[in-house]
């Protein structure tokens, strides 16, 4: 069975309410006829209610940017997982943003993974090595941990979707190589394999983040370990996020 990619834009913390559903709404006819790959969008919290309310009907996703492993109480600030239910399909949790600017520990981005399944929210949970990760040779031992804590207590992958996201690589214009990226993935699938069988290695998805523009992205989609695009700069903009998802749907 191939995998039915999934290309993902991370808005990160950008738009405002307006600004967010302007933008869904220059995409929006574009991206709807193209079904034979997931579109998600993940804008800030304060929009995510607007543009459930938006894109309802349609099979464009939404996804949140993070969540937090508690269902209620006093976690000021906090979104917990009871309160996506329903409104996004998907959840970004360990983002490299998260783990390096907050703090979050391997220990707390694999309960988030556990909460967000238990709520019937499919984590997009993300991996990557920082540069002095990758120039100590250490890239392997680092995503095996994140991966490894990421899934600590997680008995079923069917609803997970792994990210592989070089530190490196985000936001810096220096992608990692398509054949680079394919090795870890690989390896990741492998990882997977040995704890899960092989047809859930097999039916993983695992995409590729850092720097994706539409001018690169193919040479990515032509990999076979790669199943998609977790997107940051490039999917503010409605022409290259529309063209990341027509390319990804080329190789369909
Ligand atoms: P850029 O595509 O801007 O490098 O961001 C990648 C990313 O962090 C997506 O989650």
């Amino acid at each position: 069975m191939p995998r039915t990619p999934i290309v993902a834009g991370n808005w990160k913390m950008h738009t405002t309410v307006p600004e967010a559903l302007a933008l869904v709404e220059v995409m929006r006819s574009a991206l709807e006829p193209i079904t034979t790959v997931e579109r998600v969008v993940c804008p800030p919290f304060v929009a995510l209610w607007p543009l459930h309310e938006r894109l309802r009907g349609t099979s464009i996703r939404l996804g949140a940017q993070n969540v937090y492993s508690e269902e209620k109480g006093a976690y000021t600030g906090e979104i917990s997982p009871l309160m996506l239910a329903g409104v996004v399909d998907y959840v970004i949790i360990g983002h490299s943003e998260r783990r390096h600017l907050f703090g979050e520990s391997d220990e707390l981005i694999g309960r988030k993974v556990r909460a967000a399944l238990a709520h019937g929210l499919q984590p997009i949970l993300c991996v990557g090595e920082t540069l002095a990760e990758n120039e100590a040779g250490a890239t392997e031992a680092v995503v095996r941990r994140q991966l490894e804590s990421g899934l600590a207590e997680v008995e079923s992958l069917e609803h997970v979707v792994l990210a592989y996201e070089p530190v490196w690589a985000i936001g810096t214009g220096r992608p990692a190589t398509p054949e680079g990226a394919n090795a870890v993935m690989g390896r990741l699938r492998e990882l997977i394999a040995v704890r899960y069988g092989a047809a859930a290695a097999e039916a993983m998805r695992i995409l590729y983040g850092g720097s994706v523009t539409p001018e690169n992205f193919p040479s990515f989609m032509a990999m076979p370990e790669i199943d998609g695009g977790l997107v940051g700069g490039a999917s503010l903009k409605a022409d290259s996020f529309v063209a990341l998802v027509r390319q990804a749907a080329a190789t369909t």
